[in-house]
């Protein structure tokens, strides 16, 4: 893209700004800034302006959890079926490492974070140990797809290698990098990282997807037989991956997506809560559940809307390739964004300055006709690590593995 083309788009997007230090510039930088204006897709944006607009949402209505006493009762059996899916191939798993962590406040990736206490124990190393628990019970190495982006790609890859992938067979793990979305002050003005570079981040962990098709790996997913993709966050420490009991149960409901959920401690807790939209499997964010449905009960007089989601999902590949009809919704997001001042200088904000522009997992569940929401002991396997320290942070993810007997 030329200078003209780079003018019009930016132009037409309100975003005349970005080209402020153009003639300041190497001619290496120019070509490299015209290049993102060409890349970037500025239509996102148009999401903040909505912003305050509530989403519309159709008609609500709860959906039933396979629950702890029932799983119990059929654990043999969906075991077996888990585990025979596992050794002949089927099940792949993806890691979701593309986020940028800002509320943990670490420059490297989340999962280089150590939450060791006597000894190291990273988060990426956690996860994978928990993995090889599955490995080893069933003989099988599983393919372990990691998302990363722009921003710490290089880093994960090094820090993965270095560690000797805690002990995974490096030839069952494969890198992919999601996309990117531009970052913008609260008027929806993109900021700009350097006099060169526009701010972005990711795409939000809804572009998985895509991003792992675009990277060439559902041709090998498809050449490998894998069906069922099991992806993860990279903050929950105590997840159980590739869980045989899990994916057997899944397979045996016929079911496009299995989501693992955890009894909700409060009805107000700020968890995203599974239930049925139009009919469809959905999920209601903790800000959108009306009073009547915290209160509603079921016919055993439970709270209906009782299992939050923990960004635990064992997908069907065949339903995931005749998903995507439509657009999925862009979230706006408020985040810390660093951008260069007045003066050309690079801030990093202490506080919220602007919006990310995000899509999110929870959509691609609503675009799927069944699923099944699969209950999990909350303090074995959610130990979500957000911030550094009070709810979902390093030490209360600290407390539930000691209480798991995890040594750290
Ligand atoms: P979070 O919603 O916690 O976002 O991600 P985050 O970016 O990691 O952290 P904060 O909000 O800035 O503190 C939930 C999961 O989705 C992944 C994260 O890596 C994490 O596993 N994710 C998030 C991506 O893979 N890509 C994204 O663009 C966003």
């Amino acid at each position: 893209m030329n200078y003209q083309e780079a003018y019009a788009k930016l132009e037409v997007a309100d975003q005349l700004h970005v080209l402020k230090y153009y003639e300041e510039l190497s001619e290496c930088e120019k070509e490299a800034l015209l290049t993102q204006v060409e890349a970037t897709d500025f239509s996102v944006i148009e999401a903040c302006k909505k912003e305050n607009i509530a989403v519309e949402k159709g008609v609500i209505s709860p959906l039933a959890a396979m629950e702890l006493t029932e799983i119990a009762a059929k654990k043999e059996f969906f075991e077996e079926i888990g585990v025979k899916a596992i050794q002949n191939g089927k099940v792949g798993a993806v890691l979701l490492a593309g986020g940028m962590g800002t509320r943990l406040g670490s420059d490297d990736p989340k999962g280089m974070y150590n939450i060791g206490l006597t000894k190291e124990v990273f988060i990426f190393q956690r996860l994978i140990e928990n993995l090889m628990d599955v490995v080893r019970a069933t003989s099988t190495y599983i393919h372990l797809f990691i998302m990363t982006s722009d921003k710490n790609d290089e880093a994960t890859r090094k820090f993965l290698a270095e560690k000797n992938y805690f002990g995974y067979n490096p030839e069952f793990i494969h890198f992919f990098m999601q996309e990117m979305a531009p970052a913008t002050d609260y008027e929806g003005h993109v900021y700009m990282e350097s006099k060169s570079q526009i701010s972005t981040s990711p795409n939000g962990n809804g572009g998985w997807f895509v991003s792992l098709k675009v990277a060439g790996l559902l041709d090998f997913i498809h050449a490998e037989g894998i069906e069922w993709i099991n992806i993860f966050a990279v903050d929950n420490v105590l997840q159980r991956i590739a869980d045989p009991v899990f994916v057997g149960a899944t397979i045996d409901a016929k079911a496009s997506v299995g989501s693992k959920v955890v009894r909700k401690n409060a009805p107000d807790e700020k968890v995203g809560v599974m239930c049925l939209e139009d009919g469809k499997p959905s999920i209601v964010e903790y800000y959108e559940l009306t009073d009547e449905m915290m209160n509603a009960k079921d016919e055993k007089g439970d709270p209906a809307y009782n299992f939050g989601v923990i960004l635990n999902y064992l997908f069907s590949v065949n339903a995931l390739e005749n998903m995507f009809a439509g657009d999925m919704p862009v979230h706006v997001v408020e985040k810390k964004i660093p951008y260069i001042n007045e003066a050309g200088e690079l801030v990093k904000p202490e506080t919220p300055n602007g919006y990310k522009f995000e899509g999110l997992v929870l959509d691609m569940i609503h675009q799927l006709d069944t699923c099944l929401p699969f209950e999990v002991v909350r303090n074995k396997e959610f130990a979500p690590i957000k911030n550094k320290t009070g709810v979902d942070s390093v030490e209360s993810a600290r407390a539930l593995c000691l209480e798991n007997g995890i040594e750290l």
